[in-house]
C-alpha cells in the first residue's frame, strides 16, 4: 500500500488558518481546498487529520467499494446525545438489523401512501398563505417548510399530528441540531453528571424527546395509525429473533424525524427560493402544473408527469444539498485515488464540493434544472451527485423526500409566484449539520388566480 500524503495545506502557520477559515466559512474553506489540492485533499485541523474526499472514484470506494472500513465515527457519537443509538449513529450488525426492519415503509412501492398527507398539509399552509397575501405580509420560506414538512412526516409515518405543538417541537429540534455539533468548547469535553449549563439542556431535549415518543406511541395504541410505530413495534431482528426494546425505537423513532423533516425542510426553502428568483424557471413549472394538475391537486400517479419539477427539486440538491458534509473515521489504512488514508484519520465527504465540480457541471454556480434533463445525471461518473449519500448508507428516505418535494412545489406555484424580499443571493447559514439559508427567506406572495383576474384571464 502507497504511503504517499495526499496533497493539502501543509504545516505551522497554516494549522491554524485552517481551523480559523473552517470556523469562519465552512462551505467556502472546503470549495478552495478542492479547488488548490484536488478530488482527495489532505487537511490538518489542529490536531484532527481529516481527507477531503470529493472525486467520484474515491467517494465511490468510501461509501461502496470499502465501505466497511469506514465507520460514522467522532461526529456521529455527538449526534447520540440526541438521537440515541438510531439507524444514523449505529453500524454493522446492529445496523442493518435496524435498517431491514424500517425498510419496507420506504420503498418505491410503499411511499405513494404519504401522498394523501402532503396534500392536505400543503392546502392549509396554502389557505394560509392566501391570508398572508391579502394583508401583503411575507412569508419566511425556512420556518414554513419546516412546519409543513414536520406535520406531513408526522402524520404520514407517526400517525400524530403536530400542528399545534410545532413551536414547541421546533425548538427542541433546533436546539437538539446546536447539541450535535461540536463547538471546540470545554463544556463539551466535561464527563455528562457535570451539571453545568449544557448537561442541563441535553438533559431537558432528551427528556423532551422520550415524552414526545411516548405520546406518539400511546396515540398509536389507541388509534392503531402510524404505519413506521407498527413496524417498529412488530420489528424482529433477524438473528437473534428478539423484539426491539423500548429505547431502540425511542431512538429510531427519533432518527428519523430528525434525520427527515429538517433536510427536507431546507431543501424545498432553496427549492423554493430558486423558483422566486429565475421567473423562466417558474413560467415553465407553471406551465407543467397547468398541463397536469389542471387546477386540482396531485395523486401519485401525477409525479411520474412532472418532470420539471423533479429536475429543478435536482438541480437544487445539486446547489443546495442539506446533508453538505458528512464524515467517517477510517479503520484501517487504505488508499484513495494513490494517497495514504492512515488508520484512525477521517474522511469528510461532501456533496456540496462534488457537486460544484466544474469539470462535472459546466457553470457549476449558476442554477440550471435543465443540466438533469433525461438521463444525463446517469452518463456522469457515478457519485458524482449524491445528495442523499451512496452505497448501503444512502438515504432510507430518499424516494419519499423527491416525491414530496416534487408534489409540494408544484402545487405552491399552482398558487402563487413567489417574488424574493430577502435578495437573489442568499448565503449558507453557519449550521454544520443542515445547510439552511443564512437567517430567514422571505418572499411576497402573489396568488395566480388573482394575477390571472388582472391579466383577463390569460394564462
Ligand atoms: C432532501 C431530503 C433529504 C436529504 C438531502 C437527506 C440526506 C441524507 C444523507 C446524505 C444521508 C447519509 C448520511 C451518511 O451516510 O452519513 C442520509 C441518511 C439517512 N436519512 Fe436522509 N435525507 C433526506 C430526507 C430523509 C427523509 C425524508 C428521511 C426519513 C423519513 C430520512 C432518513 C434518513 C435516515 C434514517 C438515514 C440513515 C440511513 C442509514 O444509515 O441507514 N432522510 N440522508
Amino acid at each position: 500500500m502507497t504511503r504517499i500524503k495526499a496533497p493539502g495545506p501543509r504545516g505551522g502557520r497554516s494549522l491554524v488558518r485552517n481551523v480559523v477559515s473552517w470556523r469562519k466559512d465552512p462551505a467556502g474553506f472546503l470549495l478552495a481546498a478542492a479547488q488548490d489540492h484536488g478530488g482527495v485533499a489532505r487537511l490538518q485541523l489542529g490536531p484532527y487529520l481529516t481527507h477531503l474526499v470529493t472525486d467520484p472514484a474515491a467517494v465511490y470506494r468510501v461509501v461502496v467499494e470499502n465501505h466497511r472500513n469506514y465507520t460514522r465515527g467522532r461526529l456521529y457519537e455527538q449526534f447520540k446525545l440526541v438521537m440515541g443509538r438510531g439507524l444514523l449513529t449505529s453500524d454493522g450488525a446492529y445496523w442493518r438489523g435496524h435498517r431491514r426492519g424500517v425498510q419496507p415503509l420506504f420503498l418505491s412501492k410503499a411511499i405513494g401512501a404519504i401522498v394523501p398527507n402532503v396534500v392536505e398539509a400543503t392546502n392549509e399552509m396554502l389557505d394560509r398563505w392566501e391570508r398572508s397575501a391579502a394583508d401583503g405580509e411575507p412569508v419566511d420560506l425556512v420556518a414554513e417548510m419546516l412546519r409543513l414538512t414536520m406535520v406531513t412526516l408526522s402524520r404520514s409515518l407517526f400517525g400524530y399530528d403536530v400542528d399545534d405543538t410545532v413551536p414547541a417541537v421546533k425548538q427542541v429540534v433546533d436546539a437538539g441540531l446546536e447539541l450535535m455539533f461540536m463547538h471546540g468548547m470545554i463544556s463539551e469535553k466535561l464527563p455528562r453528571w457535570v451539571p453545568n449549563a449544557r448537561n442541563r439542556q441535553i438533559r431537558d431535549i432528551q427528556g423532551f424527546l422520550t415524552e414526545f415518543v411516548a405520546t406518539i406511541r400511546d396515540n398509536h395504541s389507541r388509534t392503531g395509525q402510524g404505519p413506521l410505530v407498527e413496524l417498529m413495534e412488530a420489528a424482529v431482528d433477524p438473528e437473534t429473533g428478539r423484539r426491539w426494546t423500548d429505547q431502540e425505537i425511542r431512538d429510531e423513532l427519533i432518527t428519523v424525524y430528525m434525520a427527515g423533516h429538517e433536510t427536507t425542510a431546507t431543501a424545498a426553502a432553496w427549492t423554493l427560493h430558486a423558483i422566486a428568483t429565475h421567473s423562466w424557471i417558474d413560467e415553465e413549472l407553471t406551465g407543467e402544473a397547468q398541463r397536469v394538475l389542471a387546477g386540482r391537486d396531485p395523486v401519485h400517479a401525477d409525479a411520474d408527469q412532472l418532470t420539471f419539477a423533479g429536475m429543478v427539486v435536482q438541480e437544487a440538491l445539486r446547489m443546495y444539498p442539506p446533508i453538505w458534509i458528512y464524515p467517517r473515521d477510517a479503520v484501517d489504512d487504505d488508499e484513495l485515488n494513490g494517497y495514504h488514508i492512515p488508520a484512525g484519520s477521517s474522511v469528510v465527504l461532501s456533496p456540496l464540493v462534488s457537486q460544484r465540480n466544474p469539470e462535472l457541471f459546466p457553470n457549476p454556480h449558476v442554477f440550471d434544472p435543465h443540466r438533469f434533463a433525461g438521463d444525463a445525471v446517469k452518463r456522469l461518473p457515478r457519485l458524482s451527485y449524491y445528495p442523499f449519500g451512496g452505497g448501503p448508507r444512502m438515504c432510507v428516505g430518499n424516494l419519499m423526500a423527491l416525491l414530496e418535494l416534487k408534489l409540494v412545489i408544484s402545487m405552491i406555484t399552482q398558487r402563487f409566484r413567489l417574488e424574493p424580499v430577502s435578495g437573489a443571493q442568499v448565503p449558507y447559514g453557519h449550521s454544520i449539520i443542515s445547510l439552511r439559508p443564512e437567517g430567514e427567506l422571505r418572499v411576497r406572495l402573489r396568488p395566480r388566480t388573482r394575477e390571472l383576474a388582472a391579466a383577463g384571464g390569460r394564462s
